[in-house]
């Protein structure tokens, strides 16, 4: 079968980079492109990490391009609490020699999307989604182009992260996912509800720290560094390793369960602003615009990663 073409929209983030390594080291996968976005930490980190990542990896073909460097109409919020100054602590990596391309990540994104045939790219936003609407704003034409977005995003039965009801990427740039929500491609989300199930246990970090190669080692950091705010905060052994749960199910979706919705973004409100408000009960007769993943087979996709994993460096 020919590979699955996809652009990876991101801000790493040490879940961010696993999911960057688990696409890279997945011939199922043809990555066309990573662009970047400011999330979790501001533009320069994540696209220096981005960098960093895919050079890890071994993927030096791979274009990287720089996005927006704040949301569409609201401060920036950013998560060092989480992924440490860096975004990326846990380990130190060298300073990467892989250079940035040189067009925006919005020009990279509506180019590649009318180049290649309509309906084969799938794009996977792994942060807020301030790319993926600015380049809806600027080409309308590539909608109907887009195979489906598949992200990271959201929550409804778990609440929020950020606040009781908000998830950090829907968050930090809701404007967006309001106008990616409502434009007619069809998504598919991994909100908190599935990431949830995806714990990074002391038995799995293990698993791969045993692959014995450079990459094991790295992630094994990483997810030490990453889940120790989410072990305090939940009382669990592991947080969850959430954005990889995006390139898995690409790999297996029949690791996961989910539902069709109907699926709007709380945008006004201060109190619940960036709320995904997931209509899993079909109450309100709206149209469904996403599929809602809800459960995933844990120790299927952590076998699956650590599999992968061990084929890179
Ligand atoms: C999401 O926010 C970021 O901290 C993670 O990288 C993930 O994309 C989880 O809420
Ligand atoms: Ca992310």
């Amino acid at each position: 079968m020919k590979p699955l073409p996809i652009i990876i929209d991101t801000d790493p983030g040490q879940d961010d980079a696993i999911a960057l390594l688990l696409a890279a080291a997945s011939p199922e996968l043809e990555l066309l492109g990573v662009t970047t976005v400011a999330g979790n930490v501001p533009l320069a980190l994540t696209t220096l990490n981005a960098r960093k990542v895919l050079e890890l990896a071994g993927r030096r073909d791979v274009p990287i391009c720089a996005g927006a460097d704040r949301p569409l109409d609201v401060p920036l919020v950013t998560a060092e609490h989480v992924h440490g100054d860096t975004g990326l602590n846990g380990v130190e990596l060298p300073e990467p020699t892989l250079a940035l391309d040189p067009r925006h990540a919005v020009a990279f994104i509506v180019q590649t999307l009318r180049e290649r045939e309509a309906g084969t790219v799938t794009l996977c936003p792994l942060g807020p989604l301030t790319n993926i609407a600015l380049a809806l704003r600027q080409a309308p034409d590539i909608a109907a182009r887009i195979r489906r977005i598949v992200l990271m995003g959201g929550g409804f039965f778990e609440g929020g992260n950020v606040t009781p009801s908000a998830e950090f990427n829907i968050y930090v740039d809701p404007q967006a996912a309001h106008e990616v929500f409502t434009s007619g491609v069809p998504i598919t989300m991994a909100p908190l509800d599935v990431t949830h199930e995806a714990l990074t246990t002391a038995a799995r970090i293990e698993a791969i720290r045993a692959l014995g190669n450079r990459v094991g080692g790295v992630v094994a950091a990483w997810m030490e560094f990453f889940e120790r705010f989410d072990e305090q905060k939940y009382g669990q052994d592991g947080g969850p390793l959430h954005d990889p749960c995006v390139i898995a199910w690409l790999l297996r979706p029949e690791l996961f369960t989910g539902r069709d919705c109907n699926v709007r973004v709380e945008t006004l409100s201060e109190l619940t602003r960036g709320m995904t408000v997931i209509d899993w009960w079909s109450v309100t007769g709206l149209p469904v615009n996403a599929q809602v993943l809800r459960h995933v087979d844990a120790d299927g996709f952590f076998g699956l990663l650590t599999e992968r994993l061990s084929a890179l460096q």
